[in-house]
């Protein structure tokens, strides 16, 4: 194991050098004019497969992105990891508030700036350098492992389970192994043990067949913007509570032991707040800062269009309104069920007086491990050598639905290592990740392998 680490540590330099090369694609799974470019990261991904000594590395084609896989099956008795990621990435807009162009990756102040450098290109790439460094020293690794790198997660993973489905003996294994989650902090490595997952909605409302003068008809119709607000208004209480009928329902309590184990967690409120640039937090009464975005579910909108938003004034009565409004979910709430409860919601909600159309978008499932699993115990250990200290236990409100598919349709536990900082900006102007934290997890990387080769069930 020393010779892997030696190397590991021999190369940190050059490993940056070759993160920027794949940062420079931009593969962007959201925007359509970058189909090409996704393709390119792809095959990009591919060739750094073979090239690491990764054998029956192929692309997958979907009816969307195509799915990377590659494998190294050589150590016979030993477990078998597979490991997830993706390498699409977010839009990268709003261009100008940049510090440095996106998809020309700059190293400031040890962090490493581009978009996809801490979701999910670097955290992959981690993973890349950690088999590299096994099989150039040591000509094989302690553990078998599978490769899966997808290019829809940021849009929904759309095809991702028919995928799995179809490929289940080939993707068989004994542990999942993902890093697309964040640290808690600056210096507290962890290990994620529950996601919350998610419902998305599109609400459309029409009003008149075209905009009309506000001034000439205004009053003797209703105004699909304004009733949009009163609908939306009418989602939740001021206490932050969900008023869909029903939501709560199976919403699984916080466990008293979760609750006090978070409220010793170093979280500072006050710093948390600051990030934001706001005057005050806000969330659902009765609830800490953390029990809000990691063990409760949310109602948000994510965004809103009517009538003139250009400059000046224009005295118009817009004839439609939208809103995008998605919903996270915790365990036990189940987004199927949610979403038909929501979609009753809002048709009970909208008047008369207009028209409206609700349209389903990507969902996922929330997800909870238990964190005796000897896996999780595995990577806890792997984490204190790379990171020089015990790895904490958390949850995070973000998603990764395909972590719940593979409980569900392989069977198959998974480890959430991740190395991203809370402040990283993912999905933000000025997305990074700090490359101590990148070179640590290429170490911890190394040592998981080992530690989950020799893990029995
Ligand atoms: N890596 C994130 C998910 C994440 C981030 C989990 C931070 C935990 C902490 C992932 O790339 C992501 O953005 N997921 C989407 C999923 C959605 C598009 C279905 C999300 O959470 O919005
Ligand atoms: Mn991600
Ligand atoms: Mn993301």
């Amino acid at each position: 194991m020393d010779k892997v680490i030696d190397f590991i540590n021999v190369n940190r330099e050059k490993y940056l050098e070759e993160l920027k090369a794949l940062l420079a694609i931009p593969s962007i799974s959201a925007l359509p004019e970058h189909t090409a470019d996704v393709v390119r990261c792809a095959e990009w991904c591919a060739d750094e497969m073979r090239r690491i000594g990764l054998q029956n590395v192929k692309l997958f084609d979907t009816p969307g992105n195509p799915i990377v896989y590659g494998d190294w099956l050589g150590a016979p008795g030993a477990p078998t990891i597979l490991f997830y990621g993706h390498y699409d990435v977010q839009p990268v807009d709003p261009l100008d508030l940049w510090e440095s162009p996106p998809f020309e990756a700059a190293v400031r102040d040890g962090e490493i700036y581009a978009r996809g450098a801490a979701d999910d290109k670097g955290q992959v790439f981690m993973h890349f350098k950690a088999v590299e460094a096994h099989l150039k020293q040591n000509g094989r690794l302690p553990v078998n492992i599978k490769f899966m790198i997808e290019g829809e997660e940021e849009v929904g993973s759309a095809h991702l389970d028919d995928f799995i489905r179809a490929h289940k003996s080939d993707l068989a294994g004994d542990v999942v192994v993902i890093s697309d989650t964040a640290m808690f902090a600056r210096g507290v490595p962890s290990i994620c043990y529950s996601l919350r997952g998610l419902v998305y909605f599109q609400i459309d409302l029409r009003g008149s067949s075209t905009d009309l003068h506000s001034g000439v008809f205004g009053g003797a119709l209703a105004n699909p913007a304004f009733v949009l607000a009163q609908m939306i208004s009418q989602m939740k209480d001021r206490g932050g509570h969900i008023k869909v009928p029903g939501f709560y329902d199976d919403v699984k309590p916080l466990e008293a032991a979760e609750r006090e184990a978070w409220a010793k967690l170093p979280f500072n409120e006050k710093q948390y707040r600051k990030q934001f640039g706001i005057p005050k937090l806000h969330g659902e009464t009765d609830y800490t800062t953390l029990e809000r975005v990691w063990a409760r579910p949310t109602l948000e909108v994510n965004g809103l269009l009517s009538g003139f938003t250009g400059e000046g004034a224009k005295t118009v009565l817009p004839a439609v309104a939208m809103a995008k409004i998605s919903m996270r979910l915790v365990p036990n709430q189940d987004p199927a069920k949610i979403a038909d409860l929501f979609q009753a919601f809002v048709e009970k909600l909208a008047p008369k007086t207009v028209g409206v159309k609700v349209t389903r978008m990507h969902g996922g499932k929330p997800w909870i491990a238990s964190y005796d699993n000897p896996y999780i115990q595995a990577a806890g250990r792997a984490i204190a050598k790379g990171f020089g200290r015990e790895p904490i236990f958390t949850r995070e409100g973000g998603s990764i639905p395909v972590v719940s598919t593979f409980q569900e349709e392989l069977g198959v536990p998974s480890v959430l290592f991740g190395v991203g900082l809370p402040d990283e900006n993912a999905h933000a102007p000025n997305e990074k990740l700090d490359v101590a934290n990148f070179q640590n997890g290429i170490i911890s990387s190394a040592y998981l392998y080992e530690e989950i080769g020799r893990t029995r069930q």
